[in-house]
């Protein structure tokens, strides 16, 4: 058993935001190597609207050809409950909606207000119950917002909770464009940690700035052990100018190893997913 969970978001987050569409074949062989690694949770591609992230045109394919293993949860993000039926349809083990902290982000990226999509994620939570599937949520700008500056740290505890309250068991708080402090981190984390429980929340840090490495820290003195990050720091988000990549899943890695906690991915192999993931690179 692994002291901290990596969940690699490189095929979704990272690929979203090339410039080029990056051809089915190669999604899929990225996840190969990926899986080859043994990372535990791949986020693999996004059930959204190929209008606004044409990237991820390729949804049904990309879950399609990456079958379920012993031990693997294949996550999925869909922004309402067609998305989630058509993930369903093919079979997958977690969803993962996603909404703000920021009133201003959440219409930019997903064109509805906050409340407006936990009303909308209310259909996706009764599937995720039904077909006994886990449910992911992702609350952006928990820290800074492209569009609104700092924000508040109640104002990513109240929408983490309200996450929580529909059904999520567990919660991913993003820095989406990478510009969020250590000081930031631990007063956002310090707020939300007061109502939650450290074990049902991740951090979700792009590095932008390079601070995603201080702020891990920030997130293991509060307690939380799960982080997502992007191999070859692959990423971004089309609907939020400045961010620049995902923290790349081996530095994470190495960092957290040299800290003594076992993550169970194999960097050989991991290495070697990372050296295709350059090639992918627009
Ligand atoms: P809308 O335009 O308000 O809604 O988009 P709509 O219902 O009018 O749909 C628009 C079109 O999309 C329609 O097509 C729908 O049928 C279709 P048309 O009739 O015009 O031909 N559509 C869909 N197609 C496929 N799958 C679906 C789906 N739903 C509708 N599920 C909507 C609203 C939410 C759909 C849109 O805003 C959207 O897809 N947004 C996604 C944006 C996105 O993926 N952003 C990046 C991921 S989030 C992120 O990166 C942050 C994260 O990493 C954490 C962090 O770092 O902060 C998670
Ligand atoms: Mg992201």
């Amino acid at each position: 058993m692994a002291d901290v969970t990596v969940i690699e978001v490189g095929p979704r987050d990272g690929l979203q935001n090339e410039k080029r569409i990056v051809p089915t074949d190669d999604k899929l062989a990225l996840i190969a190597l990926l899986r080859a690694a043994r990372l535990p949770r791949l986020e693999i591609t996004a059930f959204v609207s190929p209008k606004w992230v044409p990237q991820m045109a390729d949804h049904e394919a990309v879950l399609r050809g990456t079958p379920p293993a012993d031990g693997l949860i294949r996550s999925v993000l869909v922004p309402n409950e067609r998305g989630a039926q058509a993930a369903l349809a093919i079979g997958v083990e977690e969803l993962a909606v996603f909404t703000s902290a920021s009133e201003t982000f959440a219409r930019k990226n997903i064109n509805c207000s906050i409340s407006d999509s936990i009303g909308r994620f209310a259909p996706v939570a009764e599937l995720a119950r039904r077909n006994g599937v886990r449910l992911r949520g992702y609350v952006s700008c928990t820290v800074e917002c492209p569009y609104e500056g700092p924000i508040a740290p109640q104002a990513a505890e109240d929408v983490a909770i309200a996450l929580f309250e529909l059904g999520c068991v567990e919660v991913s708080l993003a820095d989406t464009i990478g510009r969020a402090t250590p000081s930031g981190v631990d007063a956002m984390l310090t707020a939300v940690t007061a109502r939650l429980p450290s074990a049902r929340l991740a951090c979700h840090f792009h590095d932008t700035f390079g601070h995603a490495l201080n702020n891990i820290d920030i997130a293991l003195a509060h307690g939380i052990g799960i982080f997502d990050s992007a191999v070859g720091g692959l990423g971004g988000c089309p609907y939020a100018p400045g961010a620049a990549g995902n923290l790349s899943t081996l530095p994470l890695v190495r960092h957290l190893e040299n800290r003594g906690l076992s993550t169970g991915i194999d960097m050989a192999r991991l290495k070697d997913a990372e050296t295709f993931a350059a090639r992918l690179r627009s």
